[in-house]
C-alpha cells in the first residue's frame, strides 16, 4: 500500500534539488503533486519528466496574490490540497560588517514570510474543506545554530522552526499537523552557490569548502536530496498523525537536539 494513495500536495520550490526529489518521491507514493516555483520553465521541465501526476504552478512566495493564485489553482486543479511543503528558500553570506539591507529583506521576503504566508493561505483551505491535513517547513542546521558569515540565512531558518512550533500548536485543533525537517549539506546547485560564497569570504578554490563539509558530517559525506524523502513522505503521511509542531534533523549525524 502506498503511503499518500490519493493525497494531493503542494510543494514550494520543487523546480529543482531537494524540492524536485520531494515531488518525485511523493508521487511514488500514489499523490498527486503541484510543482509550484518562481522559475515556471524548470517547474514545467520537472513535471513533465515526474509524468502525469505532477503539474507546473507558477508562484512566487514573496507575492501575496502568487501565492492566493498557486494556492487557488492547485485546488481546482487536484480538488483540494492535502499536504504543502514549504521548501522554496534563498541563500546568502557576508560578514556582519558588510550585510546589506535589501539582501536582508530580500532573504526574509523569501525564507519567513514566504513561508508563513503560503502556510497561512493552505491553512485556510485545509480548514475551509475540513479534512485536516499536513504541513512541512524546511528549516535547516543553519537554524539550530548561528554561523560566523552566515548570521541572515542562520536566521531565517531559526525563524521557520519557531514558526514551525507556533503554526503546530495553533493549527492541531483543526487537524492539521506542521512539522520541520532540518538538513545539513546537502549537495547540488543550492550548495554551488553557498561554496562559491565561502570561495569569496574564506578565500578558498572552488569545491573545497564542499569537500570539507562533506569530510566533517559523522555519516561520512554530504547529503543527497534523496535522503531527506524518508522524512517528508513520512510528516505526510497517517502514520504521523500524533506528531505536533516538532524539527527533525536529517543531516547524517551532525546536530543532536
Ligand atoms: N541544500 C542544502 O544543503 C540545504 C541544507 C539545509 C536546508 N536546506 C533547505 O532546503 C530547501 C531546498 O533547498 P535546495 O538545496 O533544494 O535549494 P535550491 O536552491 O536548489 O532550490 C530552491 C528552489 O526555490 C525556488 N525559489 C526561489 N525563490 C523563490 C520564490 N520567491 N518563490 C518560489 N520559488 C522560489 C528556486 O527557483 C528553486 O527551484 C530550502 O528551504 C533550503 O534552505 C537546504
Amino acid at each position: 500500500m502506498r503511503r499518500l494513495e490519493g493525497k494531493c500536495a503542494l510543494i514550494t520550490g520543487a523546480a529543482r534539488g531537494i524540492g524536485r526529489s520531494f515531488a518525485e518521491a511523493y508521487v511514488r507514493e500514489g499523490a498527486k503533486v503541484a510543482i509550484a516555483d518562481i522559475d515556471i520553465a524548470r517547474a514545467r521541465k520537472s513535471a513533465d519528466e515526474i509524468g502525469s501526476q505532477a503539474i507546473a504552478v507558477e508562484m512566487d512566495v514573496t507575492d501575496q496574490a502568487s501565492i492566493d493564485h498557486a494556492v487557488a489553482e492547485t485546488a481546482l486543479s487536484f480538488g483540494g490540497i492535502d499536504i504543502l511543503i514549504n521548501n522554496a528558500a534563498i541563500f546568502t553570506a557576508a560578514p556582519i560588517v558588510e550585510i546589506d539591507r535589501a539582501d536582508y529583506q530580500r532573504v526574509f521576503d523569501i525564507n519567513v514570510a514566504g513561508t508563513l504566508f503560503t502556510l497561512q493561505a493552505v491553512a485556510r483551505h485545509m480548514i475551509e474543506r475540513g479534512q485536516g491535513g499536513k504541513i512541512i517547513n524546511m528549516a535547516s542546521q543553519a537554524g539550530r545554530r548561528g554561523e560566523s558569515l552566515v548570521a541572515v540565512y542562520c536566521a531565517t531558518k531559526a525563524a521557520v522552526i519557531s514558526l514551525t512550533q507556533s503554526a503546530g500548536l495553533n493549527l492541531i485543533e483543526h487537524g492539521i499537523n506542521v512539522n520541520a525537517i532540518a538538513p545539513g549539506v546537502v549537495d547540488g546547485e543550492h550548495w554551488d552557490g553557498v561554496d562559491a560564497f565561502f570561495a569569496k569570504y574564506e578565500n578558498k578554490p572552488l569545491g573545497q569548502k564542499k569537500r570539507e563539509v562533506g569530510e566533517a558530517v559523522p555519516y561520512g559525506r554530504m547529503g543527497r536530496a534523496e535522503d531527506l524523502t524518508g522524512m517528508a513522505v513520512f510528516l505526510a503521511s497517517a502514520e504521523a498523525d500524533y506528531i505536533v509542531a516538532q524539527c527533525y534533523n536529517v543531516d547524517g549525524g551532525q546536530w543532536m537536539s
